[in-house]
């Protein structure tokens, strides 16, 4: 079969490693990138290092806003595809880059196979909401992570082509963690090894674009790093970076509090991995605190990922400053990936058969 593949966010470079390998094994799959996320450390590096084969197409689309970057990606993605003519059309999570591709493929009646369907934040304010909601309702194959993906889609009439796969970054991380744990020199460039310390990160448009909450989310790191004496790190989106120099919160960075470029994928695993607790308004980095044991603070006041929450390894604060602290005396805890909610890391080789078997589903 002949599969065009479309991504074009970090998150998305991370999901697609553990497919297309086992795609290439017996279909043609053609890569194309729609260059929503150029920057060096944000994309190149994650191909690099995740042997990811380079782009067929990069469509250099950039940045913009949501109906322009989307707009200009349909267009560019359209013309791939009626060239190309594929079989099938893979997208992955909940990017604009998603929702391209899955629309570009749908209006030329091609099948759209979702990676990461199903998933509700129930949030229609997040532009990732909307794209997942949209993506799924015109998709033929959706690849589902978890079983409550399964019946979020039941909830919407959706069940013929939904597969319960498993997550393909249980894949990625059990993969990577161990190339990680070998090759990483993160914990000692940052004087790391042996010290207690958090990890955060930041990116999401409702924490970044307003003023009140990312000074709220900022100066409850400063204050982390006082109360406890250790220090946090965090790695800088550049959406983030561009507000905390607008809001003049980077002028003045107390001691502890580290902040790096983004990292690369490898350097994160293992940074999160040793880390006392994580604090992040990321999707991917939520179910990455769950499968590596770490207790997580979630800087939203919701999550698609609801079953880290059931257990209580990870807690919900929004911006709240006084939340966000309180929300940090929590212990580390071993999860067994046996009977993890994600799966055991073989989600890619169920989609890769999956999709051989298309006409049964
Ligand atoms: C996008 C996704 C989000 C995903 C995230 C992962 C959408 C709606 N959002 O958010 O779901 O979790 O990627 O990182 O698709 N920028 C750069 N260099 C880059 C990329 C971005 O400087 O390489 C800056 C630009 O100023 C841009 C801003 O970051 O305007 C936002 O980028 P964009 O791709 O629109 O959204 P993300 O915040 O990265």
């Amino acid at each position: 079969m002949k599969i065009v593949s479309v991504v074009g966010a970090r998150p998305q470079f991370i999901k697609c490693a553990p497919v297309s390998k086992e795609l290439r094994k017996e279909h043609k799959e053609i890569l194309v990138h729609t260059g929503q996320h150029y920057d060096a450390n944000m994309s190149d590096v994650f191909f690099k290092q995740l042997n990811i084969p380079k782009p067929d197409y990069n469509l250099g689309i950039g940045s913009g806003s949501h109906g322009v970057q989307t707009g200009k990606m349909l267009a560019g993605i359209e013309e791939v595809l009626m060239k190309e003519e594929p079989d099938i059309v893979m997208v992955y999570g909940d990017t604009n880059s998603t929702l391209a591709g899955a629309l570009a493929a749908s209006k030329l009646n091609i099948p759209v196979a979702h990676v990461e369907a199903g998933l509700r934040s129930y949030d229609r304010t997040m532009p990732e909401e909307i794209n997942r909601v949209m993506t799924d309702h015109i998709s033929s194959l959706l690849f589902c992570p978890t079983k409550t993906a399964v019946e979020n889609l039941e909830k919407e009439g959706i069940t013929k082509g939904v597969c319960l796969t498993g997550d393909v970054m249980v894949d990625a991380l059990q993969h990577n963690l161990k190339i990680a744990e070998k090759e990483s020199t993160i914990l000692k460039d940052l004087k790391l090894e042996g010290k207690e310390y958090f990890v955060a990160t930041v990116h999401r448009q409702s924490n970044t674009d307003s003023r009140e909450n990312l000074t709220t989310i900022f100066n409850a790191f400063c204050e982390i790093t006082q109360i406890t004496s250790s220090p946090l790190i965090f790695p800088v989106h550049p959406r983030t970076l561009k507000y905390l120099k607008k809001f003049g919160l980077s002028e003045t960075i107390p001691e502890g509090l580290i902040l790096t470029d983004p990292l690369p994928y490898p350097d994160m695993l293992m940074l999160m991995s040793k880390a006392k607790k994580i604090l992040t308004d990321s999707g991917g980095i939520q179910k990455e605190a769950y499968i590596l044991g770490v207790p997580c603070v979630t800087l939203r006041e919701n999550t698609e990922w609801v079953e880290t929450i059931n257990n209580g390894m990870n807690v919900l604060t929004g911006s709240n400053k006084n939340k966000i602290i309180s929300a940090l005396k929590r212990n580390r805890v071993e999860i067994s990936l046996k009977d993890s909610i994600f799966k055991k890391g073989n989600a890619s080789l169920l989609i890769a058969s999956k999709i051989r078997s298309k006409e049964s589903i």
